[in-house]
């Protein structure tokens, strides 16, 4: 029996090359040796976003065609709409009687995010998500969850509510373990720390090579190199990074001519863009095919929806049976 991962996209626009590099990738490499669950998190997207539902309804087709289009097979993995798995939201119900508010106030992730949208205040809603997420892991008893750093804590947070679960109730939910991703974080091509949708210093899986160019041309150098002839130091040089991760093997070249005050930016940028363009060629062409047949990206949401379902039923019938729930 292949072991079950759970992961997914907040559907707050669309997905990035720093998705790609981070999650995307290593999705489409883990979907042949494990049972690969994607949830497209509506619900949790409407903590931080509930007075823009357009965007969210847009975006759970953006989030669903970027995964479809970096080649996640639909046959193969399940990708489900958050909002219409009720098992997931009962249980997060349950869960919640064991959660205190003072646990999901230290919870490190929520003070950073809380800080970065300028929160003074919580809604319950936020405040409470990794509940919400607890119960995306294991309303289908995922054995694992691919991770980025900042995640960790919630898994953390997941396998304790679980364990006092278990303990209360004898359910045998599982504990999830969480794969941290080997890949550090791709910065924001104003080197800023993190790329991202809501810093306007992204390249998108759906910008065409024209937009892509543009985004590039303007990333952020080097600034004391204000002339080829002035060697460069790459360790400061945000595009630097970006060859680390898409030109591996142009890495010495790049690094030599930078130093060496033979290849100007100008020069470095576009080799970038010819690298990033050979990886985005492909995603594009499914992208835009996805793009033309709206209606296919629904039905496949809808038949992982419906899979969700039937797994998420079954497993919230038994724990409501040990829960003294069944009169
Ligand atoms: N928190 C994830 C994000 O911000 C999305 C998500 C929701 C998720 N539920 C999850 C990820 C469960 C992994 C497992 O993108």
């Amino acid at each position: 029996m292949k072991k079950r991962i759970l992961t997914g996209d907040r559907p707050t626009g669309h997905l990035h090359l720093g998705h790609y590099v981070g999650s995307l990738k290593s999705r489409v490499e883990l979907q042949n040796d494990y049972d690969e669950f994607i949830i497209v998190a509506d619900v949790q997207a409407l903590t931080t976003h509930f007075n823009n539902p357009e965007l969210i309804n847009d975006s759970i087709y953006q989030v669903t065609m970027d995964n479809l289009a970096v080649g996640l097979d639909p046959e193969k993995v399940v990708i489900f709409q958050q909002s219409m798995v009720p098992s997931i939201h009962v249980l997060t119900m349950y869960y919640s009687m064991l959660v205190t508010v003072n646990q999901l106030q230290h919870n490190p992730t929520i003070k950073t995010e809380a800080k970065n949208y300028g929160y003074t205040e919580m809604t319950y809603g936020f405040l409470g998500y990794p509940v919400s997420q607890a119960a995306d892991i294991t309303f289908c008893n995922a054995d694992l969850v691919p991770v980025g750093e900042d995640q960790i804590p919630h898994i953390e947070f997941a396998r304790k509510i679980v364990r006092k679960f278990n303990d209360h109730y004898g359910t045998s939910i599982k504990e999830p373990e969480y794969k941290l991703s080997q890949v550090s974080r791709l910065c924001g091509l104003d080197g800023n720390a993190k790329m991202g949708k809501s810093m306007g210093n992204a390249i998108y899986l759906s910008d065409g090579p024209d937009v892509l160019w543009e985004k590039v041309r303007n990333a952020v150098t080097d600034t004391n190199r204000i002339k080829v002839a002035i060697p460069g130091n790459p360790d400061v040089c945000t595009v630097y990074q970006y060859h680390k991760a898409f030109n591996p093997e142009g890495v010495p070249e790049i690094c030599a001519g930078c130093t060496g005050a033979t290849m100007g930016c100008v020069a470095c940028k576009k080799k970038l863009a010819e690298k990033m363009n050979a990886i985005l060629e492909p995603i594009r062409e499914k992208r835009h095919y996805y793009e033309e047949h709206k209606n296919v990206v629904r039905d496949i949401l809808m038949a992982g929806t419906e899979k969700a379902n039937k797994i998420g039923n079954e497993n919230l019938r038994e724990i409501e049976e040990k829960m003294h729930l069944h009169v």
